[in-house]
């Protein structure tokens, strides 16, 4: 009885694939009788597509050029004296509560900084202490993801502290929490004094933090609950999203306020970055978030166009604003060249938009899309490589500054870890070596050396600078500054180091089939319990800068009469 049943379940497959087969051959018959013209009509040729893509950039570019050339933007030596007052320049100005210069004539350029510093203290203190909050949190959650990746028993009952909340927490809360607050405090006290005018508009700033702040607090705490939109970098509920875009919208406030009251002719470079940065995240975070617009594959690609553009077009130009700043400030000397500086700012600016795809190689998505990706992905070392030149060409004959200021190290090191993590992105892009390292911990120890050693590096450095002008105190403690570099510098290698080579390990083993999967996850192990050390020295060296803060604005520890430099004895020889 049974085995007639099995039988005839056999007929039945057989005249089913039987029937299947002459359907299949029916159609491939039509197919090759068709006449060409009834073809189904095929899209525009990937290759036309990828090459009229890559030349509108490039003729962009070129068009570029030639109007910096006839002058439409002033590319002159005089354009990038900006950043100092008349009189000033060659005077490095470099960390100090009280007047920087003290010597007679200064006074006019010291009043003027003074009015500009006085107009933004308040909210740049507020976005600064949220920054703090910030860093701590990220900092603690990071290391509680990365613990309990070797010691997954942890903590294993607590349903918030599991590995895909907290890894979620500790993403969102650098992403919109310390990243943003850091990068937006500076753009606030920059823009007042590039501008040569007073900060309008403060009080929408404050609004802005009070709402991007309440919705942050909402947002982590319902990826704790186990509530998220399910979309990496944009987990936080799009009903809380609303807050932050409203935050957001208050906060690019003052710039335009502060743009229409300027005294300056020429917008300095790091004006162009800042009021690109502070544009092009709410048209990115708004489009991303709204519900109910893109579905399946569509969403994936939405999801990278705003991951990758959101570190490349928020916090990378925020970040080389500040070291466009920063550098010559401290060591008085204006970029060496003003033409390459705006050079870097309109290539990032074209090329950076469409590198977004190279996340989801591999993925089901159009072959074109991802090769256009990889493409912009290597033009990205047109700027990198004009900023790495202006950098190293401005800092010669003033790297011994690096031993006394606390500012131009941390902000030297960002800029050398924009250039390094950069470079590495852009191979990162290749097919042959992506097949390699994605869904593997080398793409973490890449995420590391771009948001951490450059953009968090540069943040440092912009706030060792701030806060005295901010306070009105000097940091107290040199050895917590000292401390934090190097316990920051040296976490961060062990991170980046451990993680490249546990990733490229994992990756090899994924790719052999002959292995089972857990081989590749075993081979990981040591590297993770490295990630978790250079962590810990990273949490660590936050500590000391959270500290130095505190200790700063509740006047605690010594009262300095001079800036808080490495070599105290060697200021004195500068003739500050
Ligand atoms: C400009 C040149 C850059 C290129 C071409 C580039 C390329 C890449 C590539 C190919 C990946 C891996 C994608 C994957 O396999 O999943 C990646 C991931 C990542 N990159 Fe970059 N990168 C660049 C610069 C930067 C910078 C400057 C930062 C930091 C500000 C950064 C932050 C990240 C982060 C956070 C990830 C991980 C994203 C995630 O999976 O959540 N990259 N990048
Ligand atoms: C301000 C400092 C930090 C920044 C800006 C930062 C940034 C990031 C970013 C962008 C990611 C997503 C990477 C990706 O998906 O490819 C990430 C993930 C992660 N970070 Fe951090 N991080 C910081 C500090 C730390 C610290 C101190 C630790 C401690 C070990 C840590 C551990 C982790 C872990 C475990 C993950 C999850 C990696 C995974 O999904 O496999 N981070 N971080």
């Amino acid at each position: 009885m049974a085995a007639g049943r099995h039988r005839h379940i056999r007929n039945k497959t057989t005249q089913r694939v039987e029937r299947l087969a002459k359907l299949v051959a029916w159609r491939a018959a039509i197919v090759a009788t068709r006449p060409m013209r009834q073809q189904p009509k095929r899209p525009m040729s990937t290759i036309a597509i990828l090459l009229s893509a890559f030349l509108l950039s490039v003729v962009a570019l070129a068009a570029f050029i030639w109007s910096m050339q006839k002058g439409l933007f002033d590319t002159s030596p005089a354009a990038a004296n900006v950043i100092f007052e008349r009189g000033e320049a060659g005077q490095p100005e470099d960390p100090a509560a009280d007047k920087p210069h003290g010597t007679a004539g200064d006074a006019a350029y010291d009043t003027s900084r003074d009015i500009a510093d006085e107009s933004s203290a308040p909210v740049v203190f507020l976005f600064i202490c949220c920054a703090m909050v910030w860093l701590v949190v990220a900092s603690l959650a990071g290391l509680t993801a990365s613990v309990k990746l070797h010691e997954p028993d942890l903590l294993a009952s607590v349903p918030w502290l599991s590995f895909g909340r907290i890894r979620t927490i500790h993403l969102n809360a650098v992403a919109y929490g310390w990243a943003p607050m850091a990068g937006l405090s500076i753009a606030l006290f920059l823009l007042p004094r590039l501008l040569k005018t007073r900060l309008a508009g403060a009080k929408y700033a404050v609004l802005g933090a009070a709402l991007w702040n309440a919705g942050l607090i909402a947002g982590l705490g319902s990826i704790a609950a186990g509530i998220s939109d399910g979309l990496e970098w944009l987990e936080i509920p799009w009903q809380v999203d609303i807050l932050l875009v409203a935050g957001g919208a208050l906060v690019g406030m003052p710039l335009v306020l502060t743009l229409v009251n300027r005294k300056v002719d020429h917008l300095y470079v790091s004006v162009w970055y800042m009021g690109c940065a502070l544009f092009w995240f709410p048209v990115l975070f708004l489009v991303a978030n709204i519900p109910g617009l893109h579905f399946g594959v569509e969403q994936a690609t939405m999801n990278w166009w705003f991951g990758h553009n959101v570190l490349g077009l928020f916090y990378t130009p925020l970040a080389l604003a500040s070291i466009y700043y920063f550098l010559p400030k401290i060591i008085g000397q204006p970029v060496r060249s003003y033409g390459l500086s705006l050079l870097g700012f309109w290539a990032l600016a074209f090329f950076y938009g469409q590198v977004g795809g190279h996340h989801l190689i591999g993925g089901p998505v159009p072959g074109w899309l991802i090769t256009l990706s990889i493409v912009q992905s290597m033009m990205m070392l047109v700027p990198v490589i004009a900023f790495s030149i202006n950098q190293h060409q401005t800092m010669r004959g003033h790297f011994h500054r690096l031993i006394d200021s606390p500012t131009l190290r941390f902000v030297t090191f960002g800029g050398m870890m924009y250039t390094l993590s950069s470079a590495q992105g852009s191979f990162e892009a290749l097919r042959a070596v992506n097949r390699v390292t994605h869904f593997t911990h080398y793409t973490v120890a890449h995420a590391h050396l771009g948001l951490y050693g450059f953009v968090s590096f540069a943040f440092f450095g912009a706030i060792y600078f701030m806060v005295p002008r901010v306070t009105g105190r000097e940091w107290p403690y040199r050895w917590l500054i000292y401390a934090h570099f190097w316990l920051a510098v040296a976490g961060i290698g062990v991170y980046f180091i451990g993680l490249s080579i546990g990733g490229t390990l994992q990756g090899y083993a994924m790719l052999d089939a002959s292995k089972p999967f857990m081989d590749s996850v075993a081979v990981t192990i040591p590297y993770l319990k490295a990630r978790s050390v250079g962590g810990g020295m990273m949490l660590l060296g936050h500590l000391c800068f959270v500290a130095n803060f505190v200790c700063a604005i509740l006047g605690l520890g010594p009262n300095r009469d001079r800036p808080a430099l490495f070599h105290q004895g060697r200021k004195r020889a500068l003739g500050a």
